[in-house]
Parts: C-alpha cells; structure tokens; sequence
C-alpha cells in the first residue's frame, strides 16, 4: 500500500450506535433441539452479530444449554414480581430463587470469548427448568405440568433484562420466538404501563399451531395485570394463551415466510387468531429462514461422509448407495430414492403417504423415513415398509446424523405438509441437490418451483410442487419425479440450479436488522 497516500477526510457525522437485541428463545441447535426453531436459534444471533447488531440470548438453563455455556460474569439475581405490580409471585418459582448467568457459548472463537462478553444469559430456576429432555413435554409427549409457570419466569426474566436488569447492557429490542416467550411483550406492557422505559418489542412466529394455552387462574399467580385478560389482551375464550399475549402486545410481528404471513390472517390457517393477525397485518412481515452453511454444506458435511459439489456429483451416488445400506434398503442406484426426515405430526401431511407407497414402488422406486412422533402416521408407515421389504424403510427416532446422511443420499425429500411456515428440510434438500417435492403452502410455496414444462425451459425449476392435500394430486408430483428421472440431462440441470439457489442467513439479518432500526427510532 502506498503510505504517502493522502488520508480521506474523516466523515463528520457519528456512527449510529450498535442495536442491541435480546434474542429470546428455548432451544439452540445442536444442543437441545426439537425442530427447526434450534437450527434457527443457532443460526440467526451469529447472522445478527455479523450484521453489526450486539446480540445476546436469554433461554432457560436447560440441562443440556447449561451445559453448552461457559460461566462469564457474575450472577444477577431476578427479582420475583410483587405482590402489587406484574411479575410471577416468588411462591411459583421453584426449590430457589430465580436468577440469570452471563455466560458464552462454548464454540464461539477464542477472540469473541477472551472479551468475556456474555453471548447468553442463562435463566436459572431451580425445581422448574433444572429437568432433562425435552422441554415442553415430557416422554409420553403430555405437557409439563409446570409449563405456564417455566415460561413465565422466562418471560419475566426477558422483561426485567429488557428494563434494566443488567446494570452493564440494555436492550434496544426484545425479539421472542414463539409462544413460550409470549409474555415478555405482557410484562413489558404492564411495566411501562407502570411508566418504566421499555425497549421495543419483537415476536416471531414459527408455528401458530403451538399456543400455550392455560386456565384463568395462572393470571394471579403470574402477577399478570386483571386488564390483560379481555378480548384487546391474552384472553383466548375464556383461557390465558402465550401466543396471544405476544401476538397482541408486541409491536412488530414476524413470521418465517412470506407466504405464511398471509396464509395466518385467513381463517383455515388462523388457528382462532386470525382476525387479531387481520388487524395488526401492517405490523405482520415474513422474513423466510436461511441455510446454515456451517453446519449443511454437500462439499462439508461433518455428519454425512462423501462429499459432492454442483460440479461433481459423484459423492452424491455413493451417499445413496451407503444410504440404502444403512436403510436395508436393495442396494439400487437406479431406483428413484425419495427421502423424508420429519416430526411425525398432523401438520406434515405424511398420513398420505401410504396412499401413493405402492405406486412409488411399482414405478421403481424406493421410500425411506426417518421421524418420530404420532403414533398412528408411524404405524401406518411401518405397515409400508413391511408390505414392501427392501422398497420402503421406516427408522423410527431422531439421529441428527442419519438426517444428514438422508438429505445428501436421497434424489427427492418429501414435504407434503398441510402447512408449513417454513420449513428447513426442502432448503436443505435443494442445497444437496435432493429435489424437493413438496405441497404449496407457508415457506414451503416460497422456496420451490416446480418441474413444469415452462420452469424447465425458463431454468427456474428446482423440485415437484402439488397443490391439493389429497393423495392424487401428491401421486401426480410423485409422477412428475420419475418424468423427470427418465430425462438424466434435465435431472441435472435441474438438481444444479437448485444447488446453486442461496437462502442465507445474512439476507435474513438484514431485514431483521431494518425491522429493529424502524423500531427502535420509534421508541427514541
Ligand atoms: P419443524 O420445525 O416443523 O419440525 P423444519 O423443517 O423447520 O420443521 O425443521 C425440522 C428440523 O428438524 C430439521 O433440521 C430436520 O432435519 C430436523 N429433524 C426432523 N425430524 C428429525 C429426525 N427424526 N431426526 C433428525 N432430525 C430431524
Ligand atoms: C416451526 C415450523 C417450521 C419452521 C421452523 C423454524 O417449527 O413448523 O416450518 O421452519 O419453525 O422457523
């Protein structure tokens, strides 16, 4: 470089001071994981981070992110609320009093941990989030019967940190995510209500379909404001939801797709709130969810073995071989492989699967299953792979391992859900070049075109999409898949440019980034 260069003027005006975020949320890929908010709730604070915002996360100390966190700073105790403002009462918080660990991730790099800056705040409650496994219900799959009080104190602890709390770092924004951080946006109300200085508030929804609903009489114990519990609050027929309560006291709301986002304000995907969603729809934005490239990458996948690029398939077929071995399925590279790595629930439109099997099978092709869940969509599966031995293969579980291997072995994942506010799984079906066949809703509609004869021939084509939940419109994309698969060319053509689609997290900070600087100005 040259040193005699003349220095550029100095630019004049301040920089805009950094946002800081509270990122709330109850599940953290890879250590404690049910869905895809985990793998949303590792990806996006980094994201956040590199977008130039400070962001820290507040979840519960669960067991398994306790132990993920290494302790930084010293305890901060959370007062409970009192008898005559919100806040839960001291009587509903467990064998001790609740309080907060600064603390840092253990992966982080060692130049963000030698600042010793906390990344996490722990939420630390004795008797009442010190239990393993999962967090929400418990191995029959029945809610914790200490739920309304676990997410209260959450809640509570996001509205104390957002007012204060932390005499060394205040919030500009509050960001939950789902119903289990719904009240933080309650209690915020209720505080500045009180006059205290709130930061602006931010509440995404991942799925509308999980709402925490309690009985009325959490109201009191929760120190949550008699005024709330009417139609304008988090009264839901006559119950208290979570969901609600951030519906309606946050001031901006998002969702994971754009599409969701409008499917939510209609009546058939409102789940009882889409008039309140009508309402505040100026308010209401779909930011789509991105790829963690860290962590599902074809040309790095610490979890699946053979290695393949846009450019160089090979290791794409002998992950299918290792994947019919590992799946007892016959060893075939011919046969049309069509992958589903999924909870086994209501929503993912898998009960008509069983209806399209025996075609599948009798066009040549094969089925593998990995997912855990309902017991009936499990069973009917099962009855498929025994009907067809060596065609179909049901591995009943969660193995984050065998999804990796599935999505990068398999030609087709299938998504066929009743709705879907993302999704993760096409995405990271079309990034392996596993095209996805999936039903046109939520995220699902937004982040798949299909192969039809005007896609092929405009390049946009990157998987097979149906449209009605019925088993012969899924059949006919099933049909489109092997149409496809007799054409090798337009496979591959077709495979690369879904390989080559980018849906990254740092698109997905930037709106969020815009979201909270709109936000916090208001405030100011
Ligand atoms: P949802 O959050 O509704 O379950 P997503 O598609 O957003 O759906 O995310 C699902 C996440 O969970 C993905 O990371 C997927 O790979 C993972 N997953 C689902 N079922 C299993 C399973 N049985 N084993 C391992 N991973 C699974
Ligand atoms: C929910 C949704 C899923 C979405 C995920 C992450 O679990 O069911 O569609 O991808 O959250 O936002």
């Amino acid at each position: 470089m040259n040193a005699t260069r003349t220095r550029p003027k100095r630019l004049v005006h301040k920089a805009a001071p950094q946002l800081k975020v509270l990122y709330v949320c109850t599940e953290v890929y890879p250590w404690l994981k049910t869905g895809g908010l985990a793998d949303v709730s590792a990806a996006l604070p980094p994201a956040l981070r590199l977008a130039g915002l400070d962001v820290r996360v507040l979840v519960p100390a669960f067991p398994a992110l306790a132990q993920a966190a290494s302790v930084c700073g010293a305890p901060i105790a959370l007062p409970p609320g009192t008898a005559d403002g919100p806040g839960p009462r001291a009587d509903t918080a467990g064998t001790a009093a609740p309080w907060l660990q600064p603390a840092n991730w253990h992966n982080l790099t060692t130049a963000d941990a030698s600042t010793c800056t906390p990344q996490v705040y722990l939420l630390h409650a004795p008797g009442l989030l010190d239990q393993p496994g999962n967090p929400y219900t418990d191995a029959s799959g029945q809610p914790w019967p200490d739920s309304a009080r676990r997410f209260a104190w959450l809640g509570w602890a996001a509205a104390r940190l957002g007012t204060g709390l932390d005499a060394t770092w205040q919030p500009d924004v509050v960001h939950g995510h789902d119903w289990h951080t719904g009240l933080s946006a309650a209690y915020l109300h209720a505080l500045a209500e009180r006059g205290q200085r709130v930061p602006a508030t931010v509440f995404t929804i991942h799925n509308l379909a999980y709402q925490g609903i309690f009985g009325p009489e959490v109201m009191a114990p929760m120190g949550l404001p008699a005024s709330q519990f009417g139609l304008r609050g988090l009264e839901f027929h006559g119950n208290v939801s979570f969901m609600k309560a951030g519906l309606q006291y946050s001031q901006a709301l998002t969702t994971v797709s754009p599409t969701y986002a409008s499917e939510i304000t209609q009546p058939e995907q409102g789940h009882g709130l889409d008039g309140l969603l009508r309402e505040r729809q100026a308010q209401l934005h779909g930011i789509l969810n991105g790829v963690d490239g860290a962590v599902w990458d074809p040309q790095a996948d610490a979890l699946a073995p053979h290695a393949y690029s846009a450019s160089n398939l090979a290791g794409k077929a002998v992950a299918k071989a290792a994947l019919q071995i590992d799946m007892g399925l016959q060893a075939d590279p011919a046969a049309l492989l069509f992958v589903v790595v999924s909870r086994l629930t209501d929503q993912k439109g898998l009960h008509l699967l069983p209806q399209v099997v025996d075609e599948l099978v009798q066009r040549g092709g094969q089925l593998a299953v990995l997912g855990e869940g309902d017991a009936t969509i499990e069973q009917a599966l099962r009855a498929c792979a025994q009907r067809h031995p060596g065609r179909v293969a049901l591995h009943k579980g969660y193995s984050e391992a065998l999804a990796h291997r599935m999505v990068a072995g398999g030609d087709v994942i299938m998504v066929p859900s009743r709705f879907e506010p993302c999704g993760l799984t096409q995405l990271y079906g079309l990034r392996y070049g596993t095209l996805p066949l999936v039903r046109a809703v939520g995220g699902l509609a937004d982040t798949v075109t299909d192969c039809s004869l005007e896609n092929l021939a405009d390049g946009s084509a990157s998987g097979f999409v149906f449209h009605r939940l019925d088993a012969d419109d899924l059949a006919r994309a099933v049909r489109r898949a092997f149409a496809l698969h007799a054409r090798p060319a337009d496979w591959q053509a077709v495979q690369r440019h879904a390989m080559g689609l980018r849906f990254d997290w740092a698109r997905a900070a930037q709106a969020y980034a815009g979201l909270y600087a709109q936000l916090a100005q208001d405030v100011l």
